[in-house]
């Protein structure tokens, strides 16, 4: 079996750690593996499976030569700095940051719903890993929108602070532990306290009052979807759940849609895991979810609001974001590009 030579670029990070499990778990034919971090992690040591790997800092004049697939876990400005270096070095890169995921030329992937979209990365050898919100959301809306066309779609998510990265997860813990002391609650990582609070602002804010990550699930959902006619309005909320965002999703149809249809659709859907029983108290749980490969879905309701209460539905999606919505899903892209005989 072919082999290949690796790179993890934030290796050290909440998502890059994930990818390296992943990696790891799914046993992807690595030869070689190189750690990148910032200066703040390098030397430090990282265990991958049953080896220990060194971070090495990420250096301006970096080549990435030799390298046939770098992953970019670090954030933008270095993804903007670095990634198009290391695809023309002959890597195919997989980006986790935002950067690029709109550009007409980098396909934007989650493999179950546009993996042959995988295909124009042979131009630019960049492939975007989409925002972790859409990513869920999107295996939810496939199944569907392939039988009953999605027209609108109005989402409410539910957003832990393991979105924010490892700096979110430390903040929360260190404000709990900060309220129990009977202390004030120091501020770094987001806007307000999120101990014990809901904040209705991820991401920066737009000139039209959506912020950052609402205009990247709206934008990327009808990328991913292949389809601009979708119309998506979403408010995004930071709850202070540790990890998985969970996600109140309302649909209108083309075609008429019942829940028991819709939830025939998701039953089959690779990817997709029904939870659907009320009188259980059977529902999808961040508590659950987390840890999951799968995308979990339940409440599955008709939605009484539309007029003739046919064309649409309303339901819960609840997904580790650190995996459907970054890590699991840029490793299952490099195991489709491999497949594709793109690397
Ligand atoms: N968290 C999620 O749920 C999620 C989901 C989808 C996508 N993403 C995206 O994934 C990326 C990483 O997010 P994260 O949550 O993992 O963040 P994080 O926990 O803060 O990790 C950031 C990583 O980037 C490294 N880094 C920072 N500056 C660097 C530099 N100048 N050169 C090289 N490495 C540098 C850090 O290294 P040090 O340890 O040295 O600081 C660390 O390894 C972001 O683009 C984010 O938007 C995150």
């Amino acid at each position: 079996m072919k082999k290949y030579k690796v790179a993890v670029v934030g290796a050290s990070g909440a998502v890059g750690r994930e990818v390296l499990n992943t990696l790891a778990s799914r046993q992807f034919p690595f030869e070689s593996l190189r750690l990148f971090s910032s200066a703040r992690s390098a030397g430090k040591a990282v265990q991958v499976g049953a080896a220990d790997f060194e971070l090495e800092e990420l250096k301006d004049d970096e080549s990435f030569k030799g390298l046939d697939v770098v992953f970019f876990t670090s954030g933008s400005s270095v993804s903007e700095k670095h990634a198009f270096r290391a695809a023309k070095a002959g890597a195919l890169v997989i980006d986790n940051a935002s950067v690029f995921r709109m550009r007409p030329d980098v396909p934007l992937v989650v493999p179950e719903v546009n993996g042959a979209t995988l295909e124009l990365a042979r131009g630019t050898r960049v492939v975007a890993n989409p925002n972790c919100t859409t990513a869920q959301m999107v295996m939810a809306l496939k199944p569907l929108h392939d039988r009953f066309r999605v027209r609108r779609v109005i989402l409410a998510s539910y957003q832990a602070v393991s979105g924010k990265g490892q700096k979110g997860i430390d903040e929360f813990e260190r404000q709990v532990k900060q309220y129990a002391r009977g202390e004030k609650l120091t501020v770094e990582a987001f806007p307000h306290p999120i101990a014990f609070n809901a904040l209705p602002h991820i991401d920066v804010f737009q000139g039209d009052g959506f912020t950052g990550e609402e205009q990247k699930v709206m934008n990327e959902t009808r990328k991913i979807l292949g389809d601009e006619s979708i119309r998506v309005v979403a408010t995004c909320v930071r709850v202070p759940v540790v990890n998985c965002h969970s996600e109140s999703v309302t649909i209108e149809t083309e075609r008429p849609v019942t829940p028991e249809q819709a939830r025939e659709a998701l039953r089959s859907f690779p990817g997709v895991k029904l939870l659907d029983d009320p009188a259980t108290n059977a529902y999808p749980l961040a508590t659950n979810v987390s840890g999951k490969d799968d995308v979990y879905v339940g409440r599955i309701r008709r939605d009484p609001s539309l007029p003739d209460g046919a064309h649409g539905l309303t339901f819960w999606v609840v997904g580790d974001n650190l995996r459907k919505g970054a890590a699991l899903n840029a490793v299952q892209i490099a195991e489709a590009a491999v497949q594709r005989g793109l690397i």
